[in-house]
C-alpha cells in the first residue's frame, strides 16, 4: 500500500449521544499520514466531540475508530499522538511552571517517568518552537491566554508525536502568536507530522491546510479542498446548501474552485 494512503485516523459511521442528544450522527472521517486536515463547522456542531471521541474522551454508540490502523478501545501507543485541547477560560489549580507543564507532555516518552538529557533536551526544543524558551520557570498562571495556548501546544509537541490533535489553536491568539503557530505547524508538517486541528477560520493556516471537513449539526456537509468560502461556510448564518449546487454534486464548491 502507497505510504500517503495509510489512514492514522479513521471514523466510519461515529454517532455519539452527549447529555441524551444526539451529537454525532454518522461521520466518516479519515486523516492519511502526512495531511492536514482541517475540521470546521460552527458553535455546537460537534468538532471537539468528533476529537474527543478519537482520543477516548467520549463514549460512541455506534460506529468505529481506528487510530494507525488499530482500533481505538485496543490503541495504547498513546505517545505517538499530541492533544491540545480546547481553550477554557478555568486555571488549572495546581500551580506549575512552564517547563513543567510542557515536560508533562514528555512523560510518556520516558522509560518510568525518568527524565534523560534528550527528554529535557525535547521540553526545551518544544518550547523555543513555540517562543516561549523565555518563559521556561515562570508559573503559568502569570501567562495570558495566548501564551498558556502556546505553553499547551508545547506539550503536545514534547513528546516529538507522529499525529498532532489541536481542538481551535488559534482562539483568543492574536495575529502575531498565529504567525508562530503557523510556523511551528509548518515545521512539523515538513518533518512527517499528521494534523487534525479543529478551526472556526482556516486564516494564516489555509495554506498549510490540505483538506477541509466540515460539519453541519454532527454530520459531514463537506470534505474536500479548503476553499476560502468553505472557511466562510463554517460560519453561523452560511449553514446552507448553494443554491446553484447540481443536485448530487459536493454541496460546497463556491469561491475560488467554482
Ligand atoms: N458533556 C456534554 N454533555 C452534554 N452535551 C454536550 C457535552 N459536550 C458537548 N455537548 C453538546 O454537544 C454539541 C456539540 O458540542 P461540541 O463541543 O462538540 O461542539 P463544537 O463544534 O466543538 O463547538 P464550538 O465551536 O463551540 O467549540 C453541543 O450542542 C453541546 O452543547
Ligand atoms: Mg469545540
Amino acid at each position: 500500500m502507497d505510504a500517503k494512503a495509510e489512514a492514522v485516523i479513521a471514523l466510519r459511521g461515529v454517532r455519539a449521544d452527549l447529555g441524551s442528544r444526539p451529537v454525532l450522527r454518522g461521520i466518516d472521517l479519515t486523516v492519511h499520514r502526512g495531511e492536514v486536515v482541517a475540521l470546521l463547522g460552527a458553535n455546537g456542531s460537534g468538532k471537539s466531540t468528533a476529537v474527543r471521541s478519537v482520543i477516548g474522551q467520549v463514549a460512541i454508540g455506534a460506529g468505529e475508530i481506528e487510530l494507525f490502523g488499530t482500533d481505538r478501545r485496543r490503541f495504547r501507543d498513546w505517545a505517538r499522538v499530541g492533544y491540545v485541547p480546547q481553550r477554557t477560560t478555568a486555571a488549572g489549580g495546581v500551580p506549575a511552571t512552564v517547563t513543567e507543564v510542557v515536560a508533562s507532555g514528555r512523560l510518556s516518552r520516558t522509560r518510568f517517568g525518568v527524565f534523560r538529557k534528550a527528554d529535557r533536551e525535547a521540553v526545551a526544543h518544544a518550547l523555543e518552537l513555540v517562543g516561549m524558551a523565555d518563559r521556561a520557570k515562570d508559573n503559568v498562571d502569570a501567562l495570558s491566554g495566548g501564551q498558556h495556548q502556546r505553553v499547551l501546544i508545547a506539550r503536545a509537541l514534547a513528546a516529538e508525536p507522529e499525529l498532532l490533535i489541536m481542538d481551535e489553536p488559534m482562539a483568543g491568539v492574536d495575529l502575531a502568536s498565529q504567525e508562530v503557530l503557523a510556523h511551528t505547524l509548518r515545521e512539523q508538517v515538513a518533518a512527517g507530522t499528521t494534523v487534525l486541528l479543529v478551526l472556526h477560520e482556516l486564516g494564516p493556516l489555509e495554506p498549510l491546510i490540505d483538506r477541509a471537513v466540515v460539519l453541519r449539526d454532527g454530520c459531514v456537509l463537506h470534505d474536500g479542498p479548503p476553499t476560502p468560502a468553505v472557511g466562510q461556510h463554517a460560519l453561523p448564518g452560511h449553514d446552507h446548501v448553494h443554491p446553484h449546487a447540481p443536485a448530487g454534486a459536493e454541496p460546497i464548491r463556491t469561491g475560488l474552485l467554482s
